[in-house]
């Protein structure tokens, strides 16, 4: 029998993310006993590289803008298979929940009147970001931390759940070991909320921590949970890509919302060449226009750098494929260039933009300042992950929530930048709400020993392994992985790409049952590492297994055999659950009729 110590409370969280953090202050405002469980030490969750600002139609800037412009750009964004009750939930609630901050502690930019100032971000028709300077999702993290200290929620760091426990058609309780010495935990509770964050570990090049390596989308899974939207992968137009050793690290939009704009070698300004109709009359078609728009002429429409993230992560893709990039695979964003039409130009980017300024210089030795940067796609975001109730945010097991970035349905087929600060807000206040009211309502459930006993042996079996000379490396088989998505199921997708790369997966699920470590259970990275790849393999899957099955291009997913959106995939989900032979099940099933006064907010924004 293995040996663990237990801990019991009425609502525990996974994952110290913005999602996690703003679930657990509400469910503690409930009055139930909270407690949070996190793979890193509380404060450096990946929320912290979301830079550029976090979207909510406060309207400072721009008077015109409401939650209705908000919901249907959320909705275009994400090609019209968005969950629209989720859309309506986020437009409506962000500024509610980004003025709470604010009384919370949170030192926001402000306009030259004191109020919250709002920048502009890709497929947002006002400007529409707070922010704080490109540090945003650090200070949303620094105020919702203080707060959680406060409230006296039992956090757990360093912590990694292996399994949820069930009991019948209900989740109640994780198995977790934490990361410094090995020991293994028993976490009890009435509701769950899993708040872990993305996937981008998946992949080779992504600008996301080591932490994302897609626990909650496996967690969930293997509890039974239905999945949503897998197909939809964001690839972040702009990540750095020299030096090697940074490839993938975050360039926040911000600095095209700042005016960066983007060449090739040539120096042509190539977004200009493509502009999709749905934006036509929304985008600048010269640059002085584009220039006018970023300084804040309300007449002026906006420049193409500021399109949807998944159409800027193609063009670029097309330079650099065309021979048209820069010298280490990427293109240039340049946002030296306003020296040319601003005093103190350098002042004003450091002021602004002090991350980039800083990461530039400390990493690749460049100066933003003065020369412009190289850039190129990075997996940034998971739109889809675990299917929630619009309201509650349950999963379709009972008493499991899920909020943030591994919930879906918010973002449809691609994300607006800064929609994801405000999707952790908003629904990690209603997770954490509705996980207390089941906590209140139901009575602790059973625990089932022989389901904690199977977990502590699957999580132990690399040590067996090692004995037997299996010879696997776990870090092998995550490469191997990280590298097949990123060749084959990437920003440009085809049939048999793809199929190429399910074959890859399933002899990588069956090397990764033989993995094998050395060493003990005390700071094993390579045992940490064998553990996460039955989350990221679960995920790999579902996202080949859907994409497979739409065909057609939409939002994040483009598919060269089937280039044009076809309508009859606008009107469906994909939905994934565990199928009886241990492989993932896709079946598409149809939206839920949109509500005529939301279509009518559609069709007036059209
Ligand atoms: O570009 C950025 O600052 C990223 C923001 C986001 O993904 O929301």
């Amino acid at each position: 029998m293995a040996e663990y110590d237990e801990h019991q409370h009425d609502v525990l969280v996974i994952g110290a993310g913005g999602a996690g953090l703003r679930a657990a202050v509400e469910a503690a405002a409930a009055g139930v006993s909270v407690g949070i469980v996190c793979k890193s030490l509380l404060g450096k969750a990946h929320t912290v590289m979301a830079e550029g600002g976090v979207a909510a139609a406060i309207g400072n800037v721009d008077e015109r803008d409401n939650w209705q412009v908000h919901f249907a750009d959320t909705m275009r964004g994400g090609a019209y298979v968005n969950n629209w009750r989720m859309a309506e939930l986020h437009a409506k609630e962000a500024p509610a929940r980004v003025k709470e901050l604010e009384a919370w502690g949170a030192v926001f930019d402000r306009t030259p009147d004191g109020r919250i100032l709002q920048r502009n971000f890709g497929g947002h028709r006002y400007p529409r970001l707070a922010h704080v300077g490109d540090r945003t999702g650090l200070e949303m993290i620094r105020t919702l931390q203080d707060r959680v200290i406060y409230d006296k929620v039992d956090v757990f760091m360093e912590f990694t759940v292996v399994d949820l426990l069930r009991d019948g058609d209900r989740v109640v309780g994780a198995l977790g070991y934490d990361r410094e010495r090995g020991a293994f935990h028993l976490f009890k509770c009435k509701a769950l909320v899993l708040a872990t964050g993305g996937i981008g570990r998946v992949y080779k090049v992504t600008s996301n921590s080591w932490e994302s390596t897609a626990d909650g989308i496996g967690l969930a899974y293997r509890a039974g949970a239905e999945l949503i939207d897998m197909e939809f992968v964001q690839f972040h137009p702009t990540g750095m890509v020299w030096p090697p050793s940074v490839a993938g690290i975050l360039v926040t939009e911000g600095v095209r919302g700042e005016g960066g704009v983007l060449r090739n070698k040539l120096g042509k300004r190539f977004m200009f060449d493509d502009i999709p109709p749905l934006y036509r009359n929304q985008t600048a078609d010269n640059e002085e226009e584009g220039w006018r728009y970023t300084q804040g002429d309300k007449n002026a429409r906006r420049p193409p750098e500021l399109l949807t993230r998944d159409h800027v992560a193609r063009c670029i893709v097309r330079e650099i494929r065309e021979g048209r990039g820069s010298p280490h695979g990427g293109v240039f964003l340049d946002i030296a260039w306003i020296k040319e039409r601003i005093p103190n130009a350098a002042e004003h980017i450091k002021r602004k933009l002090p991350s980039m300024y800083h990461q530039f210089k400390k990493l690749a030795d460049l100066d933003i300042t003065k020369e412009p940067m190289e850039v190129g796609p990075t997996t940034h975001y998971a739109m889809g992950g675990v299917r929630v109730d619009a309201d509650t945010q349950m999963s379709t097991v009972r008493g499991l929530f899920a909020a943030g970035e591994s919930a879906a349905g918010l973002h449809g087929a691609n994300r607006l930048g800064g929609n994801s600060l405000s999707d952790l807000l908003v629904f990690g206040q209603r997770a954490g709400e509705h996980a207390a009211k089941f906590a209140k309502q139901n009575p602790a459930g059973r625990i089932d020993p022989q389901q904690v006993e199977d977990i502590t042996r699957r999580a132990l079996a690399p040590f067996e392994h090692a004995s037997g000379g299996t010879g696997e490396s776990p870090y092998a088989v995550q490469r191997e992985l990280q590298e097949s998505m990123q060749e084959l199921v990437g920003i440009v997708r085809t049939e048999d790409e793809m199929h190429q790369a399910l074959e890859k997966i399933r002899k990588l699920k069956e090397r990764a049952q033989r993995v094998e470590v050395d060493g003990n259970r005390m700071y094993n990275p390579g045992w940490h590492t064998a553990i996460d790849l039955r989350n990221l393999l679960v995920t790999a899957e579902a996202i080949c297994r859907c994409a497979l099955e739409r065909k057609e291009s939409r939002g994040a997913h483009f598919r060269v055999d089937y280039p044009e959106r076809d309508e009859r995939f606008g009107k469906v989900n994909m939905v994934t659950r565990p199928g009886r032979d241990g492989s993932a099940e896709v079946r598409m099933e149809p939206i839920r009729e949109m509500p005529a006064e939301l279509r009518q907010i559609i069709e007036a924004m059209k």
